[in-house]
């Protein structure tokens, strides 16, 4: 029998989750053709969340088209076009000539050549007149210009936007991209993305060309309270059980985190014949860890001494840094060498700076450095 749980891929169908506010305004947002910009750390659910979003909209709108486009690996202007433009072009037409014909007819200064091949018929995209960047209106606009010809509204969703930060003048290439977005009147824009800062700064910085430019959205972690019907009845469909106290263990030794949750609760569920007993949570709870094991030291071993130090009185609950005797107890130099590996390691997504307290990002390592190494 298959497992009923999903991680490391988009959680749909009955597979997903509660989310339903955030949801509904998203949905909302979509129909609107009102423009979303939505943050959270990794592995909480924005991909899951956008894609449930979508076909909602997409049953409510029929005239809705909505193109997914992840540009983590997307390392230049140039080649963010080429994307861009494949994107709206696939979701757009149903076949292949209808492509190429609006490719000809919208995008003809740049003489694209398009390619389909194996897997799945995939369609790959270039330009032949380069460099794009002199004559990008066209594909910026190429959104806009199909939904008005084709009367169809469009949403634009664009994963790990934060990227386009990485780009050669990252600030130029913005003020290019919301200055030809901001006119379209068919197409709306859902830009997401992990990092963190990077997001904020992007889209919550006066000073930059992307402020204000539309409802800021920062999903939160699922509340706890969710967890336990959840995994119940994933238990229950394939004819196991487990308890209310049990799924809340899973909950908490995993502090929440959507994608370990489903993680762990697989793992449990593997160990489970027929009836779960809290042994089989300690023992799926201990191999993840494991498993985990050779990447966390893998990571710890790149972090100077102070950031090792700063992380281990993070783990041991320390919350005033830099008073004297936590300074001495995890010798940390001063209160500059703290803030110092502290910056740093918010920027390697190790810590989260953004509630009350600092936090580590990942549970597992958390819990890892604080039995294990520090140990
Ligand atoms: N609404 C949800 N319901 C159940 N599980 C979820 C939900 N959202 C996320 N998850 C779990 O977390 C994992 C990561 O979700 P994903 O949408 O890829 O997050 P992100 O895009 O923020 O990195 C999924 O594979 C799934 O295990
Ligand atoms: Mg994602």
């Amino acid at each position: 029998m298959r497992s009923p749980f999903v991680f490391g891929k988009i959680a749909a169908g009955s597979c997903f989750m509660d989310r339903e506010q955030e949801c509904a305004q998203m949905v909302d947002n979509f129909c609107n053709l009102t423009n979303t910009v939505l943050i959270s750390p990794r592995r909480w659910g924005k991909s899951s969340l956008v894609r449930r979003a979508s076909e909602r909209a997409a049953e409510r709108d029929k005239q809705l088209r909505i193109c997914h486009l992840d540009i983590f690996n997307v390392r230049s202007e140039e080649e963010f076009y080429e994307k861009l433009a494949e994107c709206v072009l696939t979701s757009t037409s149903s076949r292949w000539e209808e492509m190429m014909s609006a490719a000809r007819r919208y995008l003809s200064s740049l003489m694209p050549v398009l390619s389909v091949g194996d897997p799945q018929n995939s369609v790959s995209f270039s330009f032949t007149k380069k460099p794009v960047r002199n004559n990008a209106d066209e594909v910026l606009d190429l959104a806009e210009r199909i939904a008005e010809e084709k009367k169809l509204s469009l949403v634009v969703c664009i994963d790990e936007f934060q990227q386009i930060a990485c780009f050669d003048d990252p600030e130029a290439f913005q003020a290019k991209l919301r200055s030809h977005w901001q006119l379209h009147q068919r197409v709306a824009y859902c830009l997401y993305g992990s990092r963190r800062h990077m997001m904020t700064e992007i889209f919550t910085n006066p000073g930059k060309p992307f402020y204000k430019f539309g409802q800021n959205i920062f999903l939160d972690k699922i509340a706890r309270v969710h967890w336990p019907p959840f995994i119940i009845s994933k238990f229950r469909e394939t004819g196991k059980s487990i308890s209310e106290v049990q799924c809340l263990k899973i909950a908490e030794l995993t502090e929440d985190n959507p994608y370990y949750i489903q993680q762990l609760s697989e793992m449990v569920w593997n160990r489970t014949a027929q009836v779960c007993e809290d042994e089989m949570i300690a023992d799926a709870f201990q191999s993840l860890v494991e498993s985990q094991a050779g990447l966390n030291l893998a990571l710890t071993q790149t972090l100077t001494i102070t950031q090792q130090n700063l992380l281990h009185a993070i783990v041991d609950g320390v919350v005033q840094l830099t008073s004297a005797s936590v300074l001495e107890k995890y010798g940390l130099k001063n209160s500059l060498t703290v803030q110092r590996a502290k910056k740093v390691l918010v920027r390697l997504d190790i810590l989260d700076d953004f509630g009350r307290v600092i936090t580590m990002e990942d549970p597992i390592y958390a819990w890892w450095l604080r039995h294990i190494y520090f140990a």
